[in-house]
């Protein structure tokens, strides 16, 4: 059983392979937090909580009697209001028809059910097999009839936990949600550090490690999408944890708007996290027997370091949030003409990619940007989604069928979220775009943002698509959205409710997606917004796959797949070799480096491949039939880092679920003349059983550089591999294929 309930003590347990997370209802039906951490079978843990008077902080006053030393500001709680004598950051903030902002929440019942709870229009965790358990747990304010569910998932086997919250408004009149979080968590002890992923475009998700200190600090995103400055996922971690020991907890919002991810040390020292919707942009109205579903979030606690930890949320991710044909059938090779032609191409032009890249084993071709109304720059025709049969010199149908004879698959980009004010659409419909009456829109890449929140508009949008789905051989869409949304407003709301907008257009989005990925469950959506600005769980809901950066720089990337890899598998980071000079960097790497970092994503090509060498060409092939044999091992195989960010060496590594084989990637960032050789310790692999190690450079599997057999896994995780000095430059990549001897 994973949750086990003690009726006497009105103890709550939630238990996993590895750790326990517990809650308990105490005599005033404050729901109290008392544990999340390693298992502690069952005992109960409220013991540890010390109640004394903390002046200054008010008390729990019941019938006007005030129980001294019982004060709401230094009780571990599992979902607070942001009123009733608690001053610290809350989870939730409610305003009624009078203007107060008064709630207090009780427990008044639970229930366990069998299976996971779902969610109705949100992405979630789901649980096909029937492997989890949900426990509900029922809060009240006595005085307003404002009821709040907190929804929890357990998967025992997994070591995940989800929660989210459902607020019911049962009192007689309308209120106003001012903050909904779907996630409140308190620590009594410890002192922790809080890792969180920050960047910008084209540098997205780099790793921040903070010592949590007095005071409150966030990281979040107000400008409508998650954000390539702030991911919605964090790791909260034990001051000497790291990757493969100590204790750490990780928070993966399945969201992707607006967030807010804050962390308080309070007055005695305690840490609590509150995560959910960002409130800046959130008012909700609330009528009367109305609810709002808060999304979810994904909890996971490893004791072994953040490697585990990022183990357990690629599982999850992999397993219980991607979906659809796609989410374990080998994904094709492609090749993307973005960076070939940026929006100077026509049909002759891909046709003429198509059938070189046939030749060499590309899969499928992807036609970028501007293939669709006027379109020949970022000035125009966003949201005239017919296409240019001027532009192409035929129609779509015949230019996917010329490229399926060339013997690939088809694939089409689209911006559906964003409209040019220079569009036919915009002309017919200029309140269909985001703006604000009697205030000029601020333009960002020359374009506005299509208001979604409408349903008139998720017609349009998806009956655009889903005749040119239909209408064309066409097996693939890359999801762009390129812009943030900065005006909150929509011509289709009322005044009162413009506080709705921001996750109403969430709402639009999930809907407009899931009603295209169920109508063509054949096609494989990629996520994107100007590369890795919407990297998300929620997203990865409806394409089980995400454009990780515009950056295609390999240098570059390896830091942003290395930020990545914290909260998201492998199988799910769009990743391309591209030309050089990079035209992010204008770095030269190695062609043989650019294919290495390319192959721990999704891999594929964008470049123009009608230009390259001979002897590059050569090497796509020698790549290819490399990531095909490789494929298992990298997409679903344990993923382990093995070096920081600001080693001189990347080096990472995939190891078999049965721990029979590894590959490990070694990548130079920068060397110095006479450097050290290159020594790493290798992680995960059955210490008792024997390995060979074959080292190759990537462009030559076949003429091993160095062999070494009878290694131990105990030898190769405690002693470890080393790199010879002597083939060793800068941007050079090494592999390391790992065998049972
Ligand atoms: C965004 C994407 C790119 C490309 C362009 C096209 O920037 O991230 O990959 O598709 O849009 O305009």
């Amino acid at each position: 059983m994973a949750i086990n309930i003690n009726e006497e003590k009105r103890l709550i347990t939630l238990q996993t392979k590895n750790t326990e997370y517990q809650m308990k209802i105490d005599q005033y039906g404050i729901l109290l937090h008392t544990y999340y951490g390693a298992r502690i079978y069952g005992s109960d843990m409220s013991a540890a909580i010390s109640y004394s008077e903390r002046g200054f902080s008010g008390n729990l006053t019941i019938d006007r009697e005030e129980i001294r030393a019982y004060s709401l500001d230094v009780l571990p709680q599992e979902y607070t209001c942001s009123s009733g004598g608690d001053y610290r950051i809350s989870a939730l903030s409610v305003r009624d028809a009078a203007g107060g902002t008064s709630c207090t929440l009780r427990a008044v019942s639970f229930q366990t059910e069998k299976g996971k709870y779902s969610l109705d229009g949100l992405p979630y965790v789901y649980d096909e097999n029937n492997e989890a358990e949900t426990l509900l747990i029922m809060m009240k304010d006595p005085y307003s009839g404002l009821e709040a569910e907190l929804q929890y998932g357990v998967f025992e086997e997994k070591d995940i936990i989800t929660r989210a919250v459902r607020i019911i408004n049962r009192g007689g009149q309308t209120v106003q949600l001012e903050k909904a979080a779907s996630l409140c968590l308190d620590w009594q002890y410890g002192d922790f550090d809080w890792l969180t992923f920050y960047g910008c475009h084209a540098q997205e998700r780099n790793l921040q490690r903070m010592p949590v200190h007095h005071g409150v600090q966030s990281v979040g995103s107000t400008r409508g999408n998650s954000s390539h400055h702030y991911n919605p996922f964090s790791i909260l971690c034990e001051k000497n944890t790291d990757e493969n020991n100590g204790l750490c907890y990780a928070f993966s919002f399945v969201y992707s708007g607006e967030f807010l991810m804050e962390a308080e040390k309070d007055q005695a020292s305690q840490t609590r996290l509150v995560l959910g919707i960002h409130p800046a942009n959130f008012r909700w109205n609330l009528k009367p027997g109305m609810s709002f579903q808060t999304p979810e979030v994904i909890l996971s606690c490893s004791s072994e370091g953040f490697g585990k930890l990022s183990r357990n949320m690629h599982r999850i991710i992999r397993n219980n949030v991607c979906r659809g044909e796609w989410k374990y059938k080998q994904r094709p090779v492609l090749i993307n003409n973005w960076e070939a032609t940026y929006f100077s191409f026509d049909a002759e032009k891909l046709i003429s990619i198509a059938e070189e890249s046939a030749k060499l084993g590309i899969e499928m071709l992807v036609m970028d940007d501007g293939w669709f109304g006027k379109r020949e720059d970022d000035y125009s025709g966003l949201g005239d989604w017919y296409p240019n049969e001027k532009k192409l010199g035929c129609t779509l149908k015949k230019l996917g069928e010329e490229i399926n004879a060339r013997g690939l698959k088809f694939g089409i980009w689209f911006e559906p979220e964003g409209i040019s004010e220079d569009s036919d659409l915009y002309r017919a419909h200029p309140d269909w775009a985001v703006q604000v009456p009697g205030r000029p829109p601020v333009l960002s890449r020359n374009q506005l943002v299509l208001d979604i929140s409408r349903s008139d508009v998720q017609d349009y949008i998806i009956g655009r698509i889903s005749d040119i789905l239909s209408d064309a051989p066409i097996s693939y869409v890359k999801w762009d959205m390129n812009r943030s949304i900065c005006e909150k407003y929509s011509a289709a709301l009322e005044p009162a409710q413009q506080g709705e907008f921001a996750h109403r257009f969430m709402l639009g989005l999930y809907h407009i997606l899931e009603e295209l990925t169920s109508s063509f469950p054949h096609v494989l959506f990629e996520g994107c917004s100007g590369g890795g600005g919407r990297f998300d769980a929620g997203m990865l809901y409806y394409t089980p796959q995400i454009w990780c950066s515009d950056n295609t720089d390999a240098i570059n990337r390896l830091n942003i797949q290395y930020g990545t890899s914290f909260g998201y598998p492998v199988s799910t980071m769009g990743a391309h070799v591209s030309a050089v000079p990079n035209h992010q960097t204008g770095r030269v790497t190695p062609f043989a480096t650019r294919g290495a970092v390319a192959m721990s994503g999704t891999f594929g090509y964008e470049l123009d491949i009608t230009k390259l060498t001979d002897q590059e060409k050569e090497q796509i092939r020698t790549q290819i039939d490399r990531f095909h044999k490789y494929y298992d091992l990298i997409q679903s195989g344990d993923y382990y880092r093995i070096t920081g960010p600001q080693d001189p060496c990347a080096v990472w590594s995939f190891v078999s679920a049965d721990r029979s084989q590894a590959l490990i990637t070694v990548v130079s960032r920068q060397i110095t003349a006479n450097s050290a050789p290159k020594h790493f310790n290798v992680p995960g692999l059955d210490a008792q059983k024997l390995y060979n190690a074959v080292f190759v450079l990537p462009e030559a599997e076949e003429k091993p550089l160095h062999v070494i057999e009878k290694v131990s896994g105990a030898a190769l995780e405690n002693g470890g591999l080393t790199i010879p000095t002597m083939q060793w430059w800068e941007y050079q990549a090494w592999q390391i294929l790992i065998t049972e001897a």
